[in-house]
């Protein structure tokens, strides 16, 4: 019987990532995280301002930054956003599209052409374009792995949001699509799924309604675990994913949900059982 040794803890050092939507939330805690664990990165984001300022922090953190401002849904800024990262830091063999537009609530009736071409744009062709993009560069290196940023609206819906959820569903089979067109090549294309996250993207939402707080609290007792996530649940999440120890994970849809999706009905304890 062959030998067992003990699993390495978490480690990116010699790799290369660009995470797309960077400069904030999620993506921004991402690009973080994958500094803390010897990566250097590349940020792009549509706002040059939080592109700039992530990248500030990694370097703070000893490691190699890029900013890269850009659309997510260009394909001449995609482009370009991967031939400087090659440039400066070298091939990418992780990448993370994390941009990402939630559009206002529409009902699917009243949701303009417009809305739903801008959503589809930002987070299904962005995702596409930076697959894509990565390709050649990840194949150079022989390895590869790339997460989607998609969501509990992937694989539920909720009322007014059908261009969002159309989209986020589309992402599950794109990862699955590319996970299967890039398995022998040693790349990996996941799907990461979570339920509300506080970032500036709910917040803003929140912000919206007089009574932002009791919303929060109530979405926060809608999950068996009793919270909702926060950018560092989902960090850690895609850390593992994109790293050596999830080499056997590929065109997976991976729930961070605080338990919603396990739940039958909006989650709470029932009242027999509350006492
Ligand atoms: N926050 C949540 O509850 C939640 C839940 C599930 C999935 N998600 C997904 O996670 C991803 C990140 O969301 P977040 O909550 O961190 O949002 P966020 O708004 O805090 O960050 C998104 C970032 O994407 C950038 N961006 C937006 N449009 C862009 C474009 N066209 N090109 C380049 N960059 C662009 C923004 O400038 C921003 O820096 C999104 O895809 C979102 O749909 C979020």
């Amino acid at each position: 019987m062959a030998e067992r040794t003990a699993f390495p803890g978490l480690d990116l050092t010699g790799s290369v990532a660009l995470v797309t939507g960077g400069g904030s939330g999620i993506g921004r805690e991402t690009a973080l995280t994958f500094a803390d664990l010897g990566a250097d990165v590349a940020i792009f984001d549509i706002s040059e301002e939080s592109a700039r300022d992530t990248a500030d922090r990694i370097r703070e953190a000893g490691r190699s930054a890029l900013s890269c401002p850009g659309d997510a849904a260009s394909e001449a800024d995609v482009e370009r956003a991967f031939q400087r990262t090659q440039s400066t830091l070298g091939d990418v063999d992780i990448v993370v599209a994390c941009a990402g537009v939630l559009g206002d609530y529409q009902p699917i009736a009243e949701t303009s052409v417009e809305h739903f071409d801008r959503v589809m744009a930002v987070n299904v062709r962005g995702s596409f374009l930076a697959i894509r993009e990565a390709v050649p560069q990840m194949r150079r290196r022989g390895r590869g792995a790339i997460v989607l940023l998609s969501s509990l609206d992937g694989l539920q819906a909720e009322p007014g949001m059908a261009s969002y959820c159309t989209s986020k569903g589309a992402l599950l089979n794109l990862a699955r699509a590319a996970a299967l067109d890039l398995a022998r090549e040693g790349i990996t294309v996941n799907a990461v799924c979570p339920s509300v996250t506080i970032t500036p993207l709910l917040e803003g939402r929140l912000a919206t309604l007089p009574d932002g707080d009791a919303v929060l609290a109530s979405y926060a007792s809608k999950h068996p675990l009793g919270r909702v996530l926060t950018p560092r649940d989902i960090a850690a999440t895609i850390a593992f994913i994109v790293s050596p120890l999830a080499s056997g994970i590929t065109g997976a849809a991976v729930p961070v949900d605080a338990g919603k999706g396990a739940a039958w009905d909006n989650y709470a304890t029932p009242p027999w059982l509350a006492t």
